[in-house]
């Protein structure tokens, strides 16, 4: 690897690894201050940077986290924020043995004119910041980029998928030489009414071009994590599958495009219910695929560990253990579910 010598590279595997070590997944908490705020809406709080803090500090601090919980993904304002004891997060979080993660995109924008298809911004002063929130605790990022299906646009188009899986990879080549473990997020977003099988090959098409690309920028594999969404049909889909046919496809589309020197998959909820979530991991992580794929596969969950916790906390601070506890029975099933040991 030209770009890296080998103590970065000792140091990246055994970060990865440790992310994706038996048992244990990544919090998505990286929602940013805009986006949000559909969550907070939804149970009437004001979205302050305070509560924000302070909800994220309820997650943080949930009894016993780091049993099932190996890395958390902050956006840059809860990377800079401190617990109720000026404590910072990433610092907090190092000391209870959780790896400190930092979301690096700036969101999307419209790839070409007329189109709602997106390209990802983020990459000015990208190796600064790197540095930066390497210096100060960060140890993995997080960069995603969407790719939209539409049959009758024929979308994603060859354009959107080839740029998208260029950023990604000029994005985790910059973070390994800075000493961050990237973890790649090309999404495939469940919008629509199409069927398993188009979501399949439209995945197969993605991740073979995104690892296409990650091998053109040197990108250390053993150091790097995929970020996939699992393949599903299309939300507004009239046939609805079983989380077998879910499991059946989302490894086979992996073992058609993913090389085994890949450190390890962490999937998205997407939109999925936490207990679908839960239901489809650990059904990929039943023994019967064991022997047929090479990767850890865990969980990088934002909304199916976060739902019922946000409800029950409502903003308030006398639910917060209340709201603990939710959170907790979602690290504690997902946990289970990475190694197949989930019992509904
Ligand atoms: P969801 O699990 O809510 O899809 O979020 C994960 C994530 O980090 C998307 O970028």
């Amino acid at each position: 690897y030209v770009n890296l010598d080998v103590s970065h590279q000792i140091m990246l595997k055994k970060n990865a690894e440790f992310i994706v070590q038996q048992g244990k997944g990544i919090l998505a908490a990286d929602e940013s201050p805009s986006s949000i705020i559909k969550r907070f809406n939804s149970i009437g709080i004001e979205n302050t940077a305070e509560q924000r803090r302070i909800y994220r500090q309820l997650l943080f601090t949930a009894p016993d986290i780091q049993q099932y919980i190996s890395g958390i993904i902050m956006h840059e304002e809860t990377f800079n924020q401190s617990n109720d004891s000026s404590i910072s997060f990433p610092m907090m979080l190092t000391q209870i043995g959780i790896l400190p993660g930092i979301k690096l995109d700036r969101g999307l924008e419209s790839l070409t004119i007329n189109t709602n298809e997106t390209t990802t911004l983020g990459f000015d002063d990208l190796e600064k910041r790197c540095e930066d929130f390497f210096n100060r605790g960060a140890r993995f990022a997080k960069w995603r980029c969407v790719l939209r299906i539409n049959k009758l646009k024929n979308q994603p188009t060859e354009v959107a998928i080839l740029n998208n899986a260029i950023i990604l990879a000029r994005y985790a080549s910059i973070c390994q030489t800075k000493g961050l473990v990237p973890i790649v997020e090309p999404e495939v977003i469940p919008d629509g009414d199409h069927d398993i099988n188009i979501c399949q090959r439209v995945t197969e098409k993605v991740l073979a071009t995104t690892f296409k690309a990650l091998s053109d920028y040197d990108v250390y594999l053993e150091g790097c994590l995929l970020k996939p969404n699992m393949v599903t049909p299309g939300q507004e889909a009239k046939k609805k599958v079983k989380s077998t046919d879910i499991a059946l496809a989302t490894i086979t589309a992996l073992n058609r495009t993913c090389p085994p020197a890949l450190a390890g998959i962490v999937f998205l909820s997407g939109g999925q219910s936490e207990e679908d979530a839960t239901i489809n991991l650990n059904e990929l992580n039943k023994t019967f695929y064991q022997s047929k794929r090479p990767w850890p596969l865990t969980f990088s969950y934002g909304r199916a560990l976060q739902a019922s916790a946000l409800k029950a906390w409502s903003g308030k601070r006398e639910n917060e253990s209340n709201a603990q506890q939710n959170f907790l029975k979602r690290a504690m099933a997902n946990a289970a579910a990475s190694k197949g040991e989930y019992d509904e």
